[in-house]
């Protein structure tokens, strides 16, 4: 059979227009809900927001929900809350977006980074227990792509320890572990609401507690550090004055961000259905391409399919990641890389000295790594067109 030749050599690209690597799944119910917001002409922290709070709270399982305007402001919060401060050590992976680690530079704390496992590219027990000083104040484990961490095991280490714990949950809303949702299992959970992920309102965040005492510090901190919010401060009844009582932080959830997110989240089983079924249909095609290695998903989780990662296995191929990320995006395949480790980036090289070589399973995911496009607005097209570009550039560039 002869094989088709790849657009940007030319051929005829495997589908017409662009498949947009993500596309948000907004309706009318989301515009008609901050119409309501503009038209009560409340437009900030308020009754949406803690309505929202409430129901994702509910959601989770979880004692108490603090809504705030990003997952990094969350991942902060939690370092803060749990007195991280210069001198001391934060324990996360370097497949990761940079905000997980930066925010721990915020606090003039020290990033320790330890490997990846590489079937999962989750954070790997063994390497955290070797990471631990007398100076390890908290540990972020990453739930990456949506696959649960191995929290008992991470929170038998941190116990053992004496260290807090603050879940990065940014891809794992949907995530369980034995059936607990993913954020509850350390000190603070921090979910992320920003354009690409499973619900969203454009940007906002959230932060899962275990106790009361840390939500009511979290909602101090997350305005400003004030003993009363706005909508506290101009309610009705006998007038109020605020105090800071520490200096916080601008983190707070709008009422127009709640209003997109009480209607995201109650479609939020529906969206996991759609990715489920499309993961299905990619993993019965890729996985008979032995070129493409999916990574591992083990039996007692629910995955939240945040993103569908893909290890090239370039020893197999005639190109380097880059080539076949400009392969599929010529086919009109919109492509990401989630995510290039972090530890090798500019700053961090320079600011802690690390280099290629110090985490080899994270740096050979680093330059094997492809996404694939996963949302619920794909169609059944627009799934086969995906897998007949992989299959067309994995073709072209077989050794
Ligand atoms: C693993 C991870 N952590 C944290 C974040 C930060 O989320 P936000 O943009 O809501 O601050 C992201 C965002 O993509 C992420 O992928």
């Amino acid at each position: 059979m002869t094989i088709p030749k790849l657009a940007i050599d030319g051929g005829k690209p495997v589908r017409d227009d662009f498949l947009f690597f993500h596309k948000s799944s907004v309706g009318r119910e989301e515009v008609e809900e901050i119409a309501d917001s503009f038209e009560s002409g409340w437009l900030t922290t308020g009754p949406k927001t803690a309505e929202f709070e409430r129901r994702f709270a509910e959601y989770l399982g979880a004692p108490s929900v603090v809504g705030l305007n990003s997952c990094t402001a969350g991942l902060h919060l939690g370092l803060v809350v749990m007195g991280v401060e210069e001198g001391d050590e934060v324990i996360t992976t370097p497949i990761t977006f940079p905000s997980t680690a930066n925010v721990i530079e915020h606090q003039r704390a020290t990033t320790v980074f330890v490997d990846v496992e590489p079937e999962t590219l989750l954070m790997d027990p063994t390497g955290l227990e070797r990471a631990i000083t007398s100076k390890t104040r908290a540990i972020t484990p990453v739930h990456y792509a949506g696959h649960p961490c191995d929290m008992p095991a991470i929170m038998q280490i941190a116990g053992d320890n004496g260290i807090r714990v603050v879940e990065d949950c940014a891809h794992a809303i949907e995530s369980t572990l034995d059936g607990r949702h993913c954020g509850t299992f350390g000190d603070i959970g921090a979910f992320s609401f920003y354009a690409t992920k499973n619900i969203t309102c454009g940007e906002g965040g959230a932060a899962c507690v275990n106790s009361e005492e840390l939500r009511d510090r979290l909602i101090v901190l997350r305005l400003h550090g004030l003993t009363k919010d706005a909508w506290k401060r101009y309610d009705k009844g006998g007038f109020a004055h605020y105090e800071c009582v520490v200096p916080g932080f601008k983190y707070n959830m709008m009422d127009i961000q709640a209003a997109m997110l009480l209607h995201q989240l109650g479609k939020l089983n529906a969206f996991a259905e759609r990715r489920r079924a499309i993961v299905h249909k990619y993993d019965e095609s890729l996985t008979q391409i032995p070129e493409l290695r999916p990574l591992t998903r083990r039996s007692n989780i629910q995955h939240a399919h945040h993103i569908y990662p893909v290890l090239l296995q370039l020893d197999m191929l005639k190109c380097s990641r880059d080539q076949f990320l400009n392969a599929m995006q010529a086919e009109n395949i919109g492509m990401a890389v989630h995510f290039r480790a972090l530890h090798l980036h500019p700053y961090y090289v320079q600011k802690h000295g690390f280099k290629r070589g110090d985490f080899p399973n994270a740096e050979k995911a680093s330059e094997s790594l492809v996404s694939l496009p996963l949302y619920p607005a794909m169609s059944d097209h627009d799934i086969l067109t995906v897998i007949e570009a992989v299959e067309r550039v994995v073709a072209n560039y077989r050794r």
